[in-house]
């Protein structure tokens, strides 16, 4: 967020547990935290990779821990190991997530990648959050994101599971942030549009970073710029943040207001032969 290293401080003093922190978005948040002054904790499946970013971000400002997030005594094991390792947890991240294979009708989808999906998308969040406030409230602090996505706003961009999911997120965020208020806990998530990383490779089939951009930028409201995941980890350390201390309830979008076009309507396309100034 900013390259003066003496100004990175926004989480100084803090301790964060991010869930799916061996990949992607995960994986550049712990990093812009670590550079701000956090403790860390990676909860992942991928053991190995978990371990690497361990290593990149120095054994003393980050640990991690094996946690499938659909199991609820990982999930109880990570928040422990957060108060056990840094003597508390500000800042819960439940950011794991997939996606199922993308079949755009519903009579080709079945019930199992929908329950797989709301699984790891929804149901570990509800476990992220639980535990979270296990150890929040009589702290009488702390802030709890999720990574939602555009779909949990438009139809149309995902899975019917993928959307129906990150709907639910926002619900989850919107019920939390309601009965935390009164403890001074920050509940919030964040909807990206799409960026390269395994899950979006995966999701669209597009194995080559720069060809997938490509696409995902020709889609885009926003031009001139490319969605990367440290974008999406700056607004997750502004919403960690004492900055936005006042900020609950929210679903910040990191979409370049793709959310709220209508592509029914090219109202303010400029000719392409039109002179600008
Ligand atoms: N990449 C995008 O375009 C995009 C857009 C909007 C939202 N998102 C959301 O961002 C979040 C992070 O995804 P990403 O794009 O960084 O993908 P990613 O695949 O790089 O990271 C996802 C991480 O979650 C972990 N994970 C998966 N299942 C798990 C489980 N059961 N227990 C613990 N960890 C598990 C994976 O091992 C991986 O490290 C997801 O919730 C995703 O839905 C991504």
């Amino acid at each position: 967020m900013n390259s003066s290293s003496e100004l990175l401080t926004w989480l100084e003093g803090k301790v964060a547990l991010i869930t799916g922190g061996s990949s992607g978005i995960g994986e550049c948040t712990a990093r812009i935290f670590v550079q701000h002054g956090a403790k860390v904790v990676i909860a992942d499946i991928q053991d190995e990779l978990g371990h690497t970013v361990v290593e990149a971000l120095g054994k003393s400002n980050a640990i991690y821990v094996h946690c499938d997030v659909t199991n609820e005594d990982h999930i109880k094991d990570a928040v422990d190991k957060a108060v056990s390792a840094y003597g508390k947890l500000d800042i819960m991240f439940n950011n794991a997530g997939i996606s199922d294979p993308n079949k755009p009708r519903i009579l080709d989808n079945l019930k199992s990648d929908f329950e797989r999906v709301m699984a790891i998308n929804v149901t570990a969040v509800f476990l992220g959050m639980k535990h979270a406030a296990r150890v929040m409230v009589p702290a009488r602090s702390g802030c709890i994101l999720s990574t939602s996505s555009l779909s949990s706003n438009i139809g149309g961009a995902a899975s019917h599971a993928y959307c129906a999911s990150k709907h639910a997120v926002l619900g989850l965020t919107k019920n939390l942030a309601v009965e935390l208020g009164q403890f001074g806990i920050r509940v919030n998530c964040l909807s990206p549009y799409a960026m390269a990383t395994p899950l979006a490779r995966s999701f669209v089939g597009i194995q080559d970073d720069e060809i997938l951009e490509g696409v995902m930028n020709s889609l885009a409201n926003l031009k001139g710029v490319t969605l990367k995941t440290e974008d999406v980890a700056n607004a997750a350390l502004y919403l960690a943040s004492d900055e936005a201390k006042y900020v609950s309830g929210q679903n910040l979008f990191v979409d370049g207001g793709f959310g709220i076009v209508n592509s029914a309507f090219k109202l303010f396309q400029y000719p392409e032969d039109e002179p600008l100034a």
